[in-house]
């Protein structure tokens, strides 16, 4: 079953065909980050117009990178939320009209889903070309960590009674961020200390020249659910460590020099980074790491599985992934993320969690739309301000 899959929730145009959920035909992701970097962040209005410039290219590349025509694709999988309601739109409008153009079935993704599934789709395909690793297991405890999102699943397989070939999927949320997302403390810290934009990359690899155990945060404390996260005091305490410091001013002088370049080399960054802003840099950096990897971990041993998956964008960080395999050593867990590609947005994702719900018949129709906010596991009353994250 070929699905084309169709991402537009934030910053990334995306569209991928992939066959029978397992295999990437093609994937086409047209990054913005040119257009926001100069603002340190993605600015809503530009986003939604560089979709609408985008979406029939990115389409239309999907389409012959996989060698097919759009009218050979057996359904089409358009994520609806969470996310920019006004690059939901252009992504789920432009699925929806080509579904009904095409008399394809169309299903609805919700953008949590597409990350989980960024795993179960990187096991698929890993374990096809005769890689030796596990197959996913079930129950497992999903964190999906990115931008726009920190939370911590419970992921079962369900069976649904009317079909035993097909396979569903139950969601339970056990926990999520109550203020930032750890890639937006990422994001924030560099723009305090004029790193660039996006944050996490550039931090992940500067925090290599830091001692990261220069600068004690001390442990982030939760009042109430021990699995919510909270990153903006961290954020807090790094822009206080900067107040009245040589570390400020160090970072103005950065602004200056980076302003007029763009693509600046992380050794250049590096020359302009003073030692004490690069322990600060590590620091945090380690502080982030290990309050996820903490609570995964108890929201594993809660859930009394031994199966953890890793994915949305800061599930890039080298740190995370490297401090995740060895605590899966030494306690016997098993920790799967997807390639650093899938872990940011794309559109392979998407339509490898539609293939599911192309099979068990979930279909959506035409009153299909874009949500905000759209908690993944909760009913839907509980709907409401960053309900999303
Ligand atoms: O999943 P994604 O592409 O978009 C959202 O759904 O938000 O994630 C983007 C986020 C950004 O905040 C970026 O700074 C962060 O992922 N990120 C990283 C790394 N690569 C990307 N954070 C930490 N370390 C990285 N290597
Ligand atoms: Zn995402």
């Amino acid at each position: 079953m070929l699905v084309l899959g169709i991402e537009s929730s934030c910053d990334e145009t995306a569209a991928a065909i992939v066959a029978d959920g397992a295999e990437i035909l093609s994937s086409v992701v047209a990054s913005q980050i040119p257009t926001h970097a100069k603002y340190g962040g993605v600015v809503p209005e530009l986003a939604s117009r560089e979709h609408l410039r985008k979406i029939e290219p990115v389409v239309n590349k999907a389409c012959q990178g996989a060698q097919v025509r759009v009218g050979d694709v057996d359904g089409v999988a358009v994520t609806d939320g969470p996310g920019l309601v006004g690059s939901l739109l252009v992504g789920l409008v432009y699925g929806k009209a080509l579904a009904l153009a095409l008399a394809k079935p169309l299903v609805g993704v919700n953008h949590l889903e597409g990350h989980i599934h960024a795993v179960l789709l990187q096991n698929k395909m890993d374990r096809l070309a005769g890689k030796r690793v596990e197959e996913a297991q079930f129950p497992a405890v999903t964190l999906v960590v990115s931008g726009g999102h920190t939370s911590l699943f419970l992921v079962e397989e369900a069976y649904p009674p009317a079909d035993s070939h097909a396979v569903l999927f139950n969601y339970k949320r056990l926990g999520r961020t109550r203020d930032d997302a750890a890639g937006e403390a990422f994001d924030k810290v560099a723009k305090l200390l004029a790193l660039g934009y996006p944050g996490g990359p550039v931090i992940d690899q500067l925090a290599r020249w830091g001692d990261a155990q220069a600068v004690d945060f001390g442990r982030i404390k939760m009042k109430g659910n021990p699995l919510d996260f909270s990153f903006s005091g961290l954020k807090t305490a790094v822009l206080y460590r900067l107040r009245g410091t040589p570390l400020a001013l160090e970072a103005e002088q950065r602004r200056a020099w980076r302003q007029a370049r763009e693509n600046v080399p992380v050794e250049e960054l590096w020359a302009h980074c003073s030692q004490p802003t690069l322990d600060l840099i590590a620091s945090f950096q380690n502080a982030v790491v290990r309050d996820l990897l903490e609570r995964t971990l108890a929201a594993a041993e809660a859930a009394r599985v031994d199966s953890i998956f890793v994915s949305g964008g800061v599930a890039c960080n080298s740190l995370l992934r490297t401090r995740c395999v060895e605590a899966s050593r030494a306690q016997g867990i098993r920790v799967l993320f997807p390639s650093p590609a899938l872990c940011t947005d794309n559109a392979a994702m998407i339509a490898a969690a539609g293939y599911y719900k192309l099979r068990a018949g979930q279909l959506a129709d035409v009153n299909l739309t874009a949500h905000a906010s759209f908690p993944l596991g909760e009913k839907s009353e509980e709907q409401g301000p960053g309900a999303g994250g």
